[in-house]
């Protein structure tokens, strides 16, 4: 669903060059919740914003779902996505944020039905998506709600109604969770499982928290300093993997939280 090859970001700042992804390789499949966990500042946010080019990748190649979104490779053609097509495939990948960003000015409903009215859906048949879209987050009896009158939880709910309005094929999450405890996060990252499970949406959930991995992906990536440094199928990964960083964040929750998980 996903194929990143040789993906590099260089931020150019002034004078000073910040190279914050490193030729990163990554392949996610149809279906797979993918978790890329890594430390504050790795690079995590910045790889995400690639897939779906709300940041330029300074060279490398990125494919989504058969479409070449970007390529700039030495020897090869060079592919950059504008305009009609990209908005076109921004309709296929849906993303969700720590904050919700909400329009304050606007009721759930009118939240929700927000990227249909940009994609021309016709009226009545944007009622009907935004009622079941409202079913789906559990939030059909606070429709005329506005954000302000809702909690936390209720807010990222509406968001993940808004991201799943136009069906897409892919969602991603970064850091959806990292503003809730641990009662709503949970409640939350169940909702995501659910979608996966129903449309088979492919999940990429961003995180510095294992326990969330844990929680609800198949897969992962750990992500250090600019570059993947490990990668697998979950139980792999957890139970084997001989990575630092990786036993360091296995470590750093089970301090934290004194909770050994499952495994
Ligand atoms: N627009 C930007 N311009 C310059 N540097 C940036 C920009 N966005 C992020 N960075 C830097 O890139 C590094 C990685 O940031 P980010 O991808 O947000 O990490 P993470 O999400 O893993 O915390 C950080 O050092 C950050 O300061
Ligand atoms: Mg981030």
């Amino acid at each position: 669903m996903i194929q990143i090859r040789q993906l590099s970001k260089l931020f150019k700042n002034g004078k000073e060059d910040l190279l914050v992804l490193d030729n990163v390789d990554l392949t996610i499949d149809r279906s797979d919740i993918f978790g890329i966990i890594g430390m504050s500042g790795a690079g995590k946010s910045t790889l995400v914003r690639c897939i779906n080019l709300l940041e330029e990748p300074t060279s490398g190649e990125i494919i989504v779902d058969g479409t070449c979104v970007f390529r700039e490779l030495a020897g090869e053609e060079s592919v950059r996505l504008t305009g009609a097509e990209l908005l076109a495939f921004r309709r296929r990948i849906g993303m969700i944020f720590q904050s919700p960003n909400l329009l304050m000015q606007r009721s759930v409903e009118r939240n929700i039905a927000f990227p249909l009215e940009i994609a021309g859906v016709e009226k009545t048949k944007m009622q009907s998506r935004v009622a079941e879209l409202m079913k789906l987050v559990g939030l059909s009896d606070k429709a005329r709600n506005f954000p302000s009158q809702l909690s936390g939880g209720q807010r990222q709910r509406v968001s993940i109604a808004r991201a799943m309005a136009t069906m897409p094929s892919v969602l991603l999450c970064d850091e959806p969770t990292s503003a809730l405890d641990t009662l709503i996060t949970n409640q939350i990252l169940d909702l995501l499982w659910d979608i996966n499970q129903e449309f088979h949406t492919t999940i990429v959930m961003i995180t510095h928290e294992m326990e969330i991995v844990k929680r609800i992906c198949n897969k992962v990536a750990v992500i250090d300093r600019t570059k993947i440094v490990d990668t697998g199928e979950i139980g792999q990964v957890l139970l084997n993997s001989s990575v630092e960083i990786t036993r360091r964040l296995l470590d750093g929750n089970r301090s934290e939280r004194g909770n050994y998980g499952i495994f």
